[in-house]
């Protein structure tokens, strides 16, 4: 089990790139699953779920390989339909795959997702939408789901909440049904986005992605020899930004649009911390740590501020001056790294989705556990501002979300190493 240890104290300087968007990439390696051609993803990071996605597919027969940054998905042979329980219990973004391997084969047995301890995570919504194209499924044994449908029925769904997960898992299944999907109050994400773009470059009938109603027209088969690059992953240029507004610095980072961090960006600025766009893909930050609270901020879908930049803005938000309100609206649990922020010194007191933070002068070092990837990276901010060294434990949560954090984080000045 690997752990930081973090000497804190130490501004960050220099030049970041930013790598492919996890979830952009997971719901497209889905997405491959339709697909009887060969898909060529580029821009894919190197993280543990996205391994396990490849090893799912993998194990339904597909082909894949990575070479460098790229992942190659050859579709021709889709020969199982079952996803192993301890891959699909690795991650959330499994359950997209239901979608996906029943429009392609018309049956799945798949266990339920996991993903971080963040609260509880329903999936009603993906399986009542699945429902009413046509899937029966039955929850069998043990918490598996086993999972029917002749082909899907186009049809018109009204989300209740517009849950990412859900609106992929409609727009992957609406490919191959018959007739016209059309998904309202479907989810505005850049990743939603992606993914569209990705099945318009398999030949989909698709559009609507990030207006919130999204029509898809399926067809009888995909066989397609396509190339198409991820998007850049804006929680990780968020986290990098969040960084550097803690320990103070200036920092570029290049290869990520501005637009998606835009909720991002504007908080930061209201903290007191300058962002510059220098052009379309390249934005430089700098910040003299004299950062200010902010009255309130509310998670929201997006384009709202994002509930995976909670956590770090509650650590960069632990050392301004002043008392700032966070009301997680998201997910119903979401501060569980609460307590060993309090550990380094901040002063946070949560109730329900309500943390109010008094700002403190100082953070110092501490023994704390990462129990979740953005909580996770929420200590690693703080253990980078905080007077002393730190360890952050079960840095495997870290992992999860970005590709070797300690190494970019080194790049740029932070006295920071694996063990
Ligand atoms: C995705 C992201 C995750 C991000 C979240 C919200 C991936 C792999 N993960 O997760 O990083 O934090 O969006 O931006 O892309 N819900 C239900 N019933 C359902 C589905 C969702 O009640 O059937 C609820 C959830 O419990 C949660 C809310 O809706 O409270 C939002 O969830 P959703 O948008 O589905 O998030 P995910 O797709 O799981």
């Amino acid at each position: 089990m690997s752990r930081f240890i973090i000497e804190g104290g130490n501004r960050l300087h220099g030049e970041l790139r930013i790598p492919g968007a996890k979830n952009a990439v997971l719901p497209i390696l889905a997405a491959t699953i339709l697909n009887r051609g060969t898909s060529i993803i580029k821009n894919c990071p190197n993280l543990e779920d996205v391994k396990t996605m490849q090893e799912i597919l993998s194990s339904l027969g597909l082909e894949v390989q990575r070479d460098k940054q790229s992942i190659i998905v050859n579709g021709k042979n889709l020969t199982a339909n079952e996803i192993p329980e301890s891959l699909a219990g690795k991650m959330r973004s499994s359950i997209v795959l239901m979608g996906a391997v029943l429009g392609r084969i018309g049956e799945i047995f798949i266990s339920y997702p996991g993903g971080c301890s963040i609260g509880p995570r329903p999936i009603d919504m993906h399986l009542s939408s699945l429902r009413k194209m046509g899937a029966e499924i039955d929850d069998l044994y043990k918490g598996i789901l086993h999972c029917k449908v002749k082909r899907f029925q186009g049809t018109e769904i009204l989300l209740d909440y517009p849950s990412v997960g859900a609106t992929e898992n409609i727009m992957l299944a609406a490919c191959l049904a018959e007739g016209e999907t059309i998904i309202r109050n479907a989810a505005k994400e850049p990743e939603i986005v992606d993914l569209q773009n990705f099945l318009q470059a398999l030949g989909v009938e698709i559009y609507g992605a990030g207006t919130g109603v999204i029509h898809i027209t399926g067809c009888r088969e995909i066989e397609k020899d396509v190339t198409y690059s991820v998007i850049p992953d804006r929680i990780v240029a968020g986290t990098y930004m969040a960084c550097v507004a803690a320990t103070g610095g200036e920092l570029v980072l290049t290869g990520a649009d501005y637009e998606p961090v835009s909720s991002i960006a504007y908080l930061l600025r209201n903290c007191g911390v300058s962002i510059e766009r220098l052009d379309s893909k390249n934005m430089r930050i700098k910040s003299d740590q004299n950062l200010k609270a902010i009255e309130v901020i509310r998670t929201s879908p997006y384009p709202g501020f994002p509930t995976d930049m909670q956590p770090q803005f509650v650590a960069v938000l632990s050392k301004a001056s002043g008392t700032s309100v966070v009301i997680e609206t998201v997910f119903e649990n979401r501060y569980g790294y609460v307590e060993q922020l309090m550990r380094m010194g901040a002063d946070i007191t949560v109730r329900e989705r309500v943390a109010v933070i008094k700002g403190v002068k100082r953070l110092t070092g501490a023994f704390v556990d990462a129990s979740d990837l953005r909580g996770g990276a929420a200590l690693t901010i703080a253990a980078l501002s905080a007077e002393g060294t730190s360890i952050i434990n079960n840095v495997m949560h870290i992992d999860r979300g970005y590709e070797a954090l300690e190494k970019s984080l080194g790049m740029i000045g932070a006295k920071i190493r694996r063990e």
